[in-house]
């Protein structure tokens, strides 16, 4: 729906298809992927790590998220990158222009897959991170991961940590239909700072309407969607594409129409 909106209005003929490939047929769907006609493609469970020995390189995020989530052609070398962390960046510079003036702390709740494109995305920036994870250990191999600027703790030091941080984000699936909500007392922050969650199933969580009521700007996780399918968009096609408003609803709509009470 998303990269179809953008071929329609910039009159691209092209698609933007699923092909569901089962892990043993990775390396032939690879043998045909030039002949078949791909300019690119997004790569997702179980595949991210998998697609690796089939591109030519992989490009710094990747590297450091430790996942592929984009091929696209550089030449004749088939990348394999990562654009979770420019979409992160790219729908907070779009919905809270100039944040980093001034930014120096983030906490990042949770220590999973998406934890990693925003801690790339927040170094990128210059930010200190300080992930907060219920299992401890995973919070402190991320960090020891990211080395320098990022540190790993318990939710036991959230509190104290919270009053120091510009941004606090959610990167945990708490707050997503189906799960169970994240419930945080959101007292400790300062009132400037900006509260961001990746969810975006419902698009607006408990944690982000708690952070509005509090008078908190809010960054919802639906744009980070958009911005990644941005940076794919480019590669693929050699344009950067708008995120428009009507482009927002769209997908939206689609979400509530799918998922009641979203
Ligand atoms: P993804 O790849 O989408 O980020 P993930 O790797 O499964 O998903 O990570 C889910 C994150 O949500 C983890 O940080 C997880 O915490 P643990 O590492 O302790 O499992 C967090 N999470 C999920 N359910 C949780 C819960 N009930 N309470 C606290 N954290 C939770």
């Amino acid at each position: 729906m998303l990269h179809g909106y953008w071929l329609k209005r910039y009159g691209i003929p092209g698609s933007y298809e699923r092909v569901d490939v089962p892990p043993e047929e990775l390396a032939a769907f690879f043998d045909r992927f030039k002949e078949a006609g791909w300019v690119g493609g997004n790569v997702t469970v179980p595949h991210k790590m998998a697609v690796i020995p089939f591109v030519d390189r992989i490009d710094d995020a990747a590297k450091a998220i430790g996942a592929v989530n984009a091929l696209w052609w550089e030449g004749d070398a088939l990348v394999g990158g990562n654009t979770d962390a420019m979409g992160f960046i790219g729908n907070l510079d779009e919905l809270v222009p100039g944040w980093d003036r001034g930014a120096r702390r983030a906490v990042i709740l949770g220590a999973g897959g998406a934890t990693r494109a925003a801690v790339y995305g927040l170094r990128s920036r210059g930010l200190e991170v300080a992930l907060c994870n219920r299992t401890v250990a995973k919070a402190e191999a991320l960090a020891a991961h990211f080395g320098k600027g990022v540190t790993g703790q318990g939710l036991d030091e959230l509190e104290a940590l919270m009053g120091d941080a510009d941004l606090l984000v959610n990167t945990t699936s708490l707050g997503m239909v189906g799960q169970p909500p994240l419930e945080i007392d959101l007292a400790p922050l300062k009132p400037e700072a900006i509260v961001y969650d990746v969810v975006y199933v419902p698009l607006e969580t408990g944690f982000l309407k708690a952070a509005k009521a509090r008078g908190h700007r809010t960054v919802d996780g639906l744009g980070m969607l958009l911005h990644q399918a941005v940076e794919g968009f480019r590669h693929w096609f050699d344009r950067t594409p708008e995120v428009t408003e009507e482009l927002r609803t769209l997908l939206s709509d689609d979400i509530r129409a799918k998922t009641p009470g979203a």
